[in-house]
């Protein structure tokens, strides 16, 4: 039998975060506070399964099996046994620190306790425990069962064996894992930013309309969604919080900062697809405006927005976050870029891209267009990221 993982909190992330260790063969407890939120949980599970099923990807047994290892509770006792537990509940660090608290009572002292936080800090999480080096960040993308991506963050405390026994379980969920450092944002959320902040930036400036911006990204990019088009998905309430929240973690870095723009569709509740209503209008009957197809203008757009997320990338590599690979796995697997962004940067020339940095922070004199010391050190050196 293999090990019993608790996961706590059954919403978005907790209920596809059982279902992936469920469908890997682990007994789970899904425990919820909340007993709506664990029916619900458990009425999902049994929609998607059955979709997998006239999907022909599992039997009609295979759907019992993993239905059947899902316990569902509401008190955390029933933890006991564990040899992992994955929290996903609020992201309050407060709300956190108490829960990890109560944790660490029921659970054995091999128990490795983890945290599916976005934004919060390993090391704050794992503050009150009583034995911090089994604390470890855990996180997945959503949805949980169909995003490649998981992110192992050990903090300042983190002991090897837990960051080892965590990589090879998460791995043998069938994930991709990439371990980073507990810096804010840790790989996917922080080198991600510019491809949301210089898009806004651009409109903001009045170069170009939302669809415009789109059809740069998608034409010249290849990205399969333009960065409004995204924003609309993930909402803007949800997207704004994690960029103000990122940008407050880096003390107020200019290359963070978070835009009006967004934080007036947000105020104005255009959140996007979920409110019918975010850049585009999504309710009946409505089109979505067509883009000016200019060819040197969208080449522009997405030259910018390129070269911003390599200049982050580098700087990830520079602060030593993660190793070049796991960078480039990140945005690829977790994000769905079509290329690694140093991959991607070794393609167009260094030089290339420093020079284009350059040019935008000799013509705006701002902070967040200052290229990376390692970019112009590598150009200087004439050196690539991958052979
Ligand atoms: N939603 C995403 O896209 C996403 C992606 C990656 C990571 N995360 C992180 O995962 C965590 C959960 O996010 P979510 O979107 O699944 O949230 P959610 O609001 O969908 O679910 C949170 C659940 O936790 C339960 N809960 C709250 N306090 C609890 C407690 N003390 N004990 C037990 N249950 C409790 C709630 O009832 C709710 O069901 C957060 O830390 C978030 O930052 C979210």
């Amino acid at each position: 039998m293999k090990e019993k993982i608790g996961v706590l909190g059954a919403g978005t992330m907790g209920a596809g975060i059982a279902q992936v260790a469920s469908q890997s063969g682990h007994p789970v407890v899904l425990v919820d506070l909340n007993t709506e939120q664990l029916q619900k949980a458990k009425a999902n599970l049994a929609k998607t399964l059955s979709k997998l099923i006239e999907k022909g990807k599992i039997t009609e047994d295979q759907k019992n099996d993993i239905e059947n290892r899902i316990e569902y509770a509401s008190d955390i006792k029933h933890f006991s046994g564990s040899s992992l537990i994955i929290e996903a509940i609020v992201e309050d660090l407060a709300i956190k620190h108490k829960v990890f608290e109560t944790l660490e009572n029921v659970v054995s002292e091999n128990c490795i306790l983890a945290s599916n936080t976005s934004s919060l800090s390993i090391a704050s999480i794992g503050s009150v425990l009583k034995k911090s080096d089994r604390v470890i960040g855990i996180h997945f993308f959503n949805p949980a069962p169909l995003m490649p991506l998981v992110e192992v963050i050990p903090a300042v405390q983190t002991g090897l064996e837990t960051l080892e026994s965590s990589v090879e379980l998460i791995k043998s969920w069938g994930k991709t894992v990439v371990v980073c450092k507990d810096t804010p944002g840790f790989i996917v959320n922080r080198v991600a930013r510019p491809f949301y902040g210089e898009a806004l930036r651009i409109y903001e400036e009045g170069i170009a309309d939302f669809a415009t911006i789109d059809w740069a990204m998608t034409h010249f990019g290849g990205f399969k969604m333009g960065p409004f088009t995204l924003m609309d998905y993930i909402g803007n309430d949800v997207n704004y919080a994690v960029t103000e929240s990122v940008f407050q973690a880096f003390y107020y870095d200019p290359r963070f900062k978070p835009s009006f723009t967004q934080k007036r569709h947000r105020e104005a509740g255009f959140l996007g697809r979920k409110s019918g209503r975010g850049y585009y209008d999504y309710s009946e009957g409505s089109v979505i405006p067509s883009p000016t197809e200019d060819e040197d203008l969208g080449k522009q757009i997405f030259n910018r927005i390129l070269v911003m997320l390599i200049n982050e990338a580098i700087d990830a590599v520079f602060m030593n976050v993660a190793s070049k690979e796991d960078i480039d796995l990140a945005m690829t697997k977790g994000v769905n870029y079509p290329k690694g962004l140093l991959l991607w940067a070794d393609q167009l020339g260094l030089k290339n891209v420093l020079g284009d940095l350059e040019r935008l922070f000799l013509e705006y004199g701002e902070d967040r267009y200052r290229p990376n010391p390692l970019l112009k050190r590598m150009v200087k050196e004439n050196e690539i990221f991958f052979n």
